[in-house]
Order: structure tokens, then C-alpha cells, then sequence
């Protein structure tokens, strides 16, 4: 056995990242502070986003955003459309800002909310529609915001996984009314932990403000608390770490999108098993990671999954359907078997790391275990 370890992300600190810390420290701003306007400065630069307000992680990035709608006529307990598969901060944010998640089901081959499914679940107590651009790969935002349109709904991007993609020619983030963000390590861009929300709203830019401390009038230094908020605020040790990334963000993405790249072509014989990261023409997507999806459950999704690890390939399940395959959600009531797609893929599929720091020697290595493990 080889002993390489193919690990999901890793964050490295460079000198640049420590000299910011310890201008930051030495300003004796620890929370907050000029670090954190900078970053949001950036972060805005990078992707043409006007208006950002960076968070302590990508989870309060959602709750917040989900919390703003309540500035817009949206109450407690109205309904916000979720993907029944994602990553669970999506649907955890949802119910922790005061709303109910109405889950809809996905498809296998993207992974992303079924657009044609969304439009059933609409009802009056719909408030807006969150779009969680899973495994980097763009939601079909053109059918999303015809309906928004046609409801009045706003438009959550989570784009946590899908750093600097595209759809049709704009940065995904640009197509609702507010878009959120992690920086925790797994992700193209890292800080170790932290987060952002972005609009081109400048009435949500407020809201937000205000939101992430506690619901405070904006530039406030009283406590005149407007609207019920809560402690969103990031410390600048994520801030200088997640700040320095930006000026290297297209590097990194350009190598993760050459490993995407080159281990889809390696693994190109073994499609007839597996659905792997797609592409479309009109798309970029955002190389977060390598999803395998079995095409028939014979292929054994946990057989693969221990070989994978046995062969020290760090992987983790392809997050499940959240209503019907954990347990966290089951006082909401739904049953195995409404969500078929998201639980197919809950129990068929898996990823793994695609980061910066794989060789070339890595990703051969990644290919072989890989045909090993199908060609047996
Ligand atoms: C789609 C999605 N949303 C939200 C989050 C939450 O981000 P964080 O871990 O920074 O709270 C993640 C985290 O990995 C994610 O993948």
C-alpha cells in the first residue's frame, strides 16, 4: 500500500498571512476592525459583489441571510424552498432564523435543487427560494429567478461550495438578492473558519449590519436594538488568513480546476459506473471537489468508500437527503421514499479532495485506486 495520504483540504499559513495577524494584534483590534473592512473590501473586488458583511462562518452567513427577510414582510414561521440534499447548514440555518425548510428533491446528475419540482411546493407562505450551488456546481438560476419573479420571492444563493462560478457568463452570487459564503478549510478559499453574506442590495447591506450585532441600529453606538439579531461578528484571525487568500484565489482555483480537470479525463472509462462532476457550455463551475454518484447501487457505495479509505483516500458521503435520511429532521415529519433522488444519492455517492496541494503523482494515484476498485 502507498503511503500517501490524500487529504480533503489543508490550509497552510504563509508569511504574508502571519504579517497581517500581527499588524492586526498589534492594532489591538481583535474583533472587528480595519482587517475585517478590508476584507470585506476584497472579497466585494474579487467577484463585483457591492455590498459584503463578512461573518464568523458559513453557517451564520445563511442563518443571517435568512434572518433579513424578516426586514422585507416575511414572518415567523413562513416557508423558505430548501434542496432536500445539501450540506445541513442549509437546512439547519432555514429553521434556526425562524422559518420552515419545505424541501424539494434534486437531481442525481447535479446534485442541485430539481427545478421543475420547485414550483409545486410554492404557496402562500413562501418567502424566498435558497439555491445551494452544491459541490461548485451552478443551480439552473434561470428557471429559479422566473419563479421568484413570478412569486415574489427572494433569492438565497448559498454559494459556500462554488467559490468564483459562473453561470452563463456572471459570478454565481449575482442572481438573488443575497449570497453566502465559507471560508472554512475544505473551501477554495480558506481563513480556517469564517464567512461572508454579499448583496447588491443596499437595504440588505443594512439589515445585515445590523443583524450580525444583535439587531443594532446601524452605526449605533447605543443599545437600540431594531430587530431581533445576533452575534455574526468574525475575529481577525480568520479575517488576515481569509484576506490574504483572496490575492491568490485565482491561482488556487486555476491549479484545483486543473486536478478536476485531469482526474475527470483519467477517469474517463470508468463513466458507465459513475456520475462524475459535469459541465455544461453555459456554465464554470467552482472546483470544490470530486463527486462520485454510483449509477447502480451493485457497484456498492460502502465497499468504495472503505477502499477509498483504506487506501488513505480521505472521503466523505455525499451529505444525504436532509428531510428523510437523518434524524435531526424527523420532527419535521416527512418519510423515506418522498425524496428519491436525494436519498439515491445519500446512499450512492461520495467525494473527496481536489485541492491545491495534489500532485500530479497524487492524482494518478487517486485514478489507479479508483480502477482498481471498478475493474475487479
Ligand atoms: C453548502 C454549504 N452551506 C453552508 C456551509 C456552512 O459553512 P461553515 O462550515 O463555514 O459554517 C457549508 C460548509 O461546508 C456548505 O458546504
Amino acid at each position: 500500500m502507498s503511503n500517501r495520504k490524500i487529504k480533503f483540504g489543508d490550509l497552510i499559513i504563509n508569511d504574508e498571512a502571519k504579517e497581517l495577524i500581527n499588524k492586526a494584534l498589534d492594532s489591538n483590534f481583535v474583533s472587528g476592525g480595519y482587517l475585517v473592512k478590508e476584507l470585506e473590501k476584497e472579497w466585494g473586488r474579487l467577484f463585483g459583489y457591492k455590498y459584503n458583511v463578512a461573518v464568523s462562518n458559513g453557517t451564520d452567513a445563511d442563518i443571517a441571510a435568512c434572518m433579513a427577510l424578516y426586514d422585507f414582510g416575511a414572518k415567523r414561521g413562513d416557508e423558505i424552498i430548501a434542496p432536500a440534499l445539501a450540506f445541513a447548514a442549509a437546512g439547519n440555518s432555514v429553521l434556526a432564523a425562524g422559518f420552515k425548510p419545505v424541501f424539494v428533491d434534486i437531481k442525481r446528475e447535479t446534485l442541485n435543487i430539481d427545478p421543475e419540482k420547485i414550483e409545486e411546493k410554492i404557496n402562500s407562505r413562501t418567502v424566498a427560494i435558497m439555491a445551494v450551488h452544491t459541490m461548485g456546481k451552478p443551480c439552473e438560476m434561470d428557471v429559479i429567478q422566473k419563479l421568484a419573479k413570478k412569486y415574489n420571492l427572494k433569492i438565497i444563493e448559498d454559494c459556500c461550495e462554488a467559490h468564483g462560478a459562473k453561470y452563463k457568463d456572471k459570478f454565481i452570487g449575482q442572481f438573488g438578492s443575497v449570497s453566502t459564503f465559507s471560508y472554512y478549510v475544505a473551501h477554495i478559499i480558506s481563513g480556517g473558519d469564517g464567512g461572508m453574506c454579499s448583496t447588491n442590495d443596499p437595504k440588505i447591506y443594512d439589515v445585515l449590519t445590523s443583524l450580525k450585532s444583535h439587531g443594532r441600529k446601524p452605526g449605533s453606538l447605543y443599545f437600540d436594538h431594531m430587530r431581533h439579531g445576533l452575534n455574526f461578528r468574525i475575529n481577525i484571525l480568520p479575517a488576515a488568513i481569509t484576506l490574504e487568500g483572496i490575492k491568490s484565489f485565482w491561482e488556487v482555483f486555476n491549479k484545483r480546476k486543473k486536478n478536476l480537470n485531469y482526474l475527470l479525463e483519467k477517469t474517463k472509462k470508468l463513466r458507465d459506473f459513475a456520475f462524475f462532476n459535469s459541465e455544461e457550455p453555459y456554465e464554470t463551475t467552482s472546483p470544490h471537489a470530486f463527486s462520485i454518484t454510483l449509477k447502480n447501487p451493485k457497484y456498492n457505495y460502502k465497499k468504495l468508500y472503505e477502499f477509498l479509505q483504506d487506501n488513505s483516500i480521505e472521503c466523505k458521503r455525499n451529505f444525504g437527503s436532509m428531510p428523510t435520511q437523518h434524524k435531526a429532521f424527523e420532527f419535521l415529519g416527512h418519510k423515506l421514499g418522498e425524496f428519491p433522488e436525494a436519498e439515491y444519492v445519500g446512499d450512492n455517492g461520495l467525494h473527496f479532495g481536489i485541492h491545491q496541494y495534489l500532485s500530479k503523482e497524487d492524482l494518478d494515484y487517486v485514478s489507479g485506486v479508483l480502477y482498481e476498485y471498478f475493474q475487479r
